[in-house]
């Protein structure tokens, strides 16, 4: 290699450089407002690689985790969703702040005389009515299984 040609390559490689740079802008100039449609299509190949690699890359991984995460999510959610969504809207009325002499909730002194009658013998008088207690509340479209979820709901934060 003679002295020259040391000299000239990183002028060669600036103009390459320069090259590419233009060619991008130009491109970028041309494609100002490519439409979805040609976005699609210039990415397409490489979507396709990627929606084909994911499969194959977890197929351990991907089968296992779904059950077992929608199982875990799905078995304590009913029973608990419902029932807190149901005191949420009809039983936190009275028995947030313990209206009427309504045992408060999470009030454990309050709770403990009446914790003896069981979820059945509670949610009966949930049912019912209890003095200053509508039946069912108040809300007489509240099913059974509401009843005793919500009351299952108010138990569990006083044991
Ligand atoms: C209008 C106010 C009010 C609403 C709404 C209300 N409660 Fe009550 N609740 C009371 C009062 C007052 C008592 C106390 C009754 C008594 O023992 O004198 C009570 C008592 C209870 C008891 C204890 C019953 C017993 O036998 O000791 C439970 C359980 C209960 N409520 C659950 C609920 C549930 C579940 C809801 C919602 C579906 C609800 N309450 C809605 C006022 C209310």
């Amino acid at each position: 290699m003679n002295p020259g040609m040391r000299r000239r390559a990183p002028v060669i490689g600036a103009s390459v450089l320069a090259a590419a740079v233009l060619a991008l802008a130009g491109c970028g100039r041309g494609g100002d407002k490519p439409t979805e449609e040609q976005t699609n299509k210039l990415i397409e190949p490489v979507a396709k690689i990627e929606l084909g690699a994911a499969p194959a890359a977890a197929p351990a991984a991907a089968p296992a985790a779904t059950p077992a995460d929608a199982t875990a999510a799905a078995a304590p959610a009913p029973a608990a969703a419902d029932g807190k969504a149901v005191y949420d809207s009809v039983c936190i009325a009275c028995h947030a702040a313990g209206v009427a002499g309504a045992p408060k909730f999470g009030d454990k002194a309050a709770w403990a005389p009446r914790l003896p009658a069981g979820i059945d013998g509670l949610a009966k008088s949930v049912l019912t009515g209890k003095n200053a207690m509508p039946p069912k509340g108040g809300n007489p479209a509240l099913s059974d299984a509401q009843i005793r979820a919500a009351v299952e709901y108010m138990v569990a934060q006083v044991k």
